[in-house]
């Protein structure tokens, strides 16, 4: 595992970029993310709200779709770094939790950082008790199309 003082050097700056982007004018709290996959690539996502207030998307979830975009599979995420603005580190929402849990390897880190000195962090194993896993299923039947 990646020390976490050097995934934060490495991803911090590319989450406070990307919340430099937000598209936040209904909550005014914007959000940048940063995700490290196995191979070394990093990708980034902002909240993206919407008048149709429900439609929120979270940093978290646009970073981890974009590496899912370029080729990344499941496990092949092993940090995530989260930004908020301010001098509070904020916990991911518990939606974020679910599809981190689903595509991060069982070693990777979630971290979140602020403008400050304060930073928070989970293993894997810590930030979703009891999680709905995929392998809970069933398998899809090939009807032999
Ligand atoms: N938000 C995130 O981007 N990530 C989280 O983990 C929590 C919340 C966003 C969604 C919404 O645009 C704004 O923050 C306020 O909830």
């Amino acid at each position: 595992m990646i020390p976490h003082e050097e995934i934060l050097a490495l991803l911090k700056p590319r989450a406070a970029a990307a919340a430099a982007n937000a598209y936040a004018p209904y909550s005014c709290f914007p959000v940048g993310a940063a995700v490290l996959t196995a191979a070394g690539r990093i990708y980034v996502g902002c909240n993206v709200e919407n008048a149709a207030f429900g439609l929120a998307q979270c940093a978290e979830r646009s970073a981890l779709a974009a590496a899912v975009a370029d080729g990344a599979t499941r496990g092949a995420v092993s940090a995530l770094v989260i930004y908020t603005p301010g001098l509070q580190a904020h916990p991911p929402c518990g939606a974020c939790r679910q599809v981190m849990h689903e595509l991060m390897s069982a070693d990777s880190m979630v971290l979140s950082c602020c403008d400050g000195e304060e930073n928070r962090r989970w293993l894997h194993s810590e930030y979703l008790p009891d999680p709905f896993v995929p392998e809970a299923l069933p398998k899809p039947r090939n009807e032999g199309s």
